[in-house]
């Protein structure tokens, strides 16, 4: 594992994969390979006068970073535009620098006084590469960019690959599509100024793959605002993928002497689905999840906003928090409707005081039970949003962002604040710093509940920056509450899981992965999410959701939310003696095994769709510890019994498991490859297996 530079050649190897560059001063910067290892003897200087008919040279290239200018005409990833009007680039590679396991190539305009620099970093033991993009303007006249993205992936061959995103909505975050990119291009994308619940900052391309076999690459933005994944295949067959910040109304402008980075991106390439999941599930908690709690297992919490809604009080919230505490909740988290005028959501965000009526004596007694009930205390926010019916916008009404010709339109009766303004920012920052400091709160849930619109800011010289200064402005408070409150976590939700990105989770500790806590919705939901991004970050909640009066037992609730980092949020209140005795059983089990879920590796054994039966593997690190959940939820008379290989063990270890009435003590191999018998009989079956390797 290592980069080295070998006659002209940069060669990154990751752990099982190799990436080779060419590049020689005064020219392109070209991808030769991203695949299996290669001798580097055998690969040649790509010919820079190559010439197909009418195509000029750089479209038939496969660039590490294409510009707009000169006759290329294919999808390029930057775009500029000069204070004499010019609006070419001309950039040629000028210098790297190689600092252990991070390569700098570095690439200068020919006439413009613009430099960029692209850097690629390697991480032991993983097949991953963080890229990121730094423009600089080394002169002294205004350059504007009017497309930035982060990377460019030209991926190996010219047979078509498959392309997987997320198309879904409020309530269906995550759904996977996927489609055959023969020809032409393809966008995924954000306009709404967070990532959204649609499409995702990310791509999976893939030939032939499944979960142990084929070609997967992939790769992640970390960015939590307008984006755009654009795959293109043309005539040569080549596809190439450019992701990053949406080039739709963006524009970016450095004046001299100023730097800009680009959100980074981390891409890989695996054999198969899931090795891609495992590794982006290490990575997330080695290198990318904020240092506060990445080490650190997730509390099991108990959140009110299903059970009691905006009614809230101390009176309310107390009597549910000592049912939460009996089930063995370690935190409680009151929801939307603690603050300001809020009685519905017509009023109060923006006013972050403690409403006087609901808690006539403050909130430190509610606090203090939920302390005594030996629980820490979390707190919702909505920090970016005003309700027009409220003080704030009452004082502010050019708070909002607005234009005052226009209407700003509203949307669950708010409007977005400018966030780009540095007192809204400040009166921001103080008013959880505030509650932070005033009351023992150790969890903040930060929701966003609408997307941006009529993003009206004289405040800003380029207004179409807002759409970076907003998401930049995001994650500058949080991280100074952060450094400030060094012991609060903090939750990332908008509307469920529009802003669960691996941006997010570069601030936040988690995300809230939807609204829809449908036991059977979210094994669909959950499986995409844990996909490709880190598994402790995924809150699932058991609650009392009934969309489809189908009546899903507790148990088979418990099964699909233990698979991430378990919540409760039903109305404990209504729950018999004997529900609350199930909650407190589950949770029991939660603690024991929740190393092994948040920290583990997962294999997924059985598909839902495909096979009727849902099982997941999770295996400690050394592979001696294991838990599987397997859950049905109406096999047909053919699926009572289905062969289940047990991918991850230990060959050659002994493993004792208790399943469906009958102690196993089998070796890894036999589990593997002759594999076991699921017998999923009943509605809703589930099944939770403690495997444990024998000393
Ligand atoms: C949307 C979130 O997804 C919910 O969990 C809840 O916090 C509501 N907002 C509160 O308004």
């Amino acid at each position: 594992m290592g980069i080295y530079v070998k006659d002209g050649f940069f060669v990154l190897e990751t752990e099982n994969t190799q990436y080779v560059i060419a590049a020689e001063k005064g020219g392109a910067v070209h991808n030769l390979h991203w695949g299996k290892k290669c001798r580097i003897e055998d690969f040649d200087v790509p010919d820079g006068t190559y010439f197909l008919y009418n195509l000029r040279m750089r479209d038939c290239f496969r660039e590490e970073y294409s510009f707009f200018g000169g006759t290329a005409y294919e999808n390029c990833a930057l775009k500029a535009r000069f204070s004499d009007g010019c609006r070419e680039l001309e950039l040629e590679f000028s210098g790297y620098r190689l600092d252990g396991n991070c390569l700098k190539l570095f690439l200068k305009d020919r006439h413009y006084p613009l430099e960029a620099e692209l850097s690629y970093e390697l991480f032991d033991g993983f097949d991953i590469i963080r890229r990121s993009v730094t423009l600089t303007n080394v002169g002294n006249d205004e350059i504007v960019f009017e497309k930035l993205m982060s990377c460019e992936l030209n991926l190996p061959g010219n047979k078509p690959y498959t392309i997987k995103n997320t198309m879904g909505n409020w309530g269906s975050e995550c759904l996977p599509v996927e489609t055959g990119l023969t020809g032409g291009s393809l966008v995924f994308e954000s306009r709404r100024g967070i990532s959204g619940h649609s499409n995702s900052p990310s791509f999976i391309a893939y030939r032939n793959a499944d979960e142990k076999s084929g070609d997967v690459y992939f790769a992640n933005l970390i960015w939590s605002g307008n984006f755009s994944v654009e795959a293109s295949r043309d005539i040569r067959g080549i596809t190439r993928v450019i992701l990053g910040m949406n080039g739709f109304d963006f524009e970016y402008a450095l004046k001299g002497g100023e730097s800009f980075t680009a959100p980074a991106a981390i891409i890989g390439r695996t054999v198969g689905f899931g090795e891609m999941t495992r590794q982006l599930n290490r990575y997330g908690i080695e290198h990318h999840l904020p240092k506060y709690f990445n080490e650190a297992p997730l509390p099991v919490l108990y959140n009110s906003w299903e059970a009691t809604a905006f009614d809230v009080s101390t009176a309310a919230q107390t009597e549910i928090a000592k049912k939460a505490a009996q089930t063995g909740c370690e935190l409680f988290v009151m929801d939307d409707g603690w603050f300001g005028q809020r009685k519905d959501d017509h009023a109060g965000l923006g006013d972050w005081y403690v409403n006087p009526e609901k808690f006539p004596n403050g909130l430190d007694e509610l606090i203090e039970n939920v302390n005594a009930l030996g629980m820490d205390f979390g707190l919702w926010f909505e920090p970016e949003m005003v309700n027009p019916d409220s003080d704030l916008f009452r004082a502010h009404p050019d708070w909002a962002y607005h234009y005052s010709t226009r209407t700003a339109h509203e949307i669950r009766n708010q409007l977005v604040l400018n966030m780009t303004m540095p007192e809204v920012q400040e009166y921001i920052f103080e008013c959880l710093d505030v509650m932070l400091t005033k009351h023992n709160t150790k969890y903040v849930k930060w929701d966003m509940n609408r997307s941006l619109s009529e993003t009206g800011c004289e405040n800003l010289e380029h207004p179409r920056e807002v759409w970076y200064r907003h998401v930049k402005a995001v994650y500058d408070i949080v991280d100074r509450l952060r450094e400030k409150h060094p012991d609060v976590q903090f939750e990332s939700c908008s509307s469920g899981g529009g802003r669960c990105d691996w941006g997010a989770l570069a601030h936040f500790d988690m995300a809230w992965t939807s609204d829809n806590t449908d036991a059977i919705d979210r094994i669909k939901i959950q499986k995409n999410y844990a996909l490709n991004r880190p598994l402790k970050t995924m809150r699932a909640w058991v609650t009392d959701r009934n969309w489809y009066n189908r009546n899903v037992p507790l148990e088979f609730k418990f099964n699909i939310a233990m698979r991430g980092a378990l919540s409760l949020g039903g109305n404990l209140n209504k729950y018999t003696d004997g529900e609350i005795e199930t909650c407190k059983k589950y949770v029991e089990l939660y603690k024991k095994i929740r190393n092994t879920v948040q920290f583990g590796d997962l294999y997924r054994l059985l598909d839902l769709e495909k096979d009727e039966i849902s099982a997941d593997l999770y295996l400690n690190g050394d592979k001696t510890e294991g838990v599987l959940f397997i859950a049905a939820v109406n096999t047909s008379c053919i699926k009572e019994a289905e062969t289940m290989y047990l991918d991850g063990l230990d060959d050659d270890r002994i493993y004792v498991f208790d399943y469906d009435g009958k102690r196993y003590e089998k070796s890894g191999a036999y589990l593997k490859y002759r594999g076991i018998e699921v017998i999923a009989r009943a509605q809703y079956y589930n099944a939770v297996v403690e495997i444990k390797a024998k000393r």
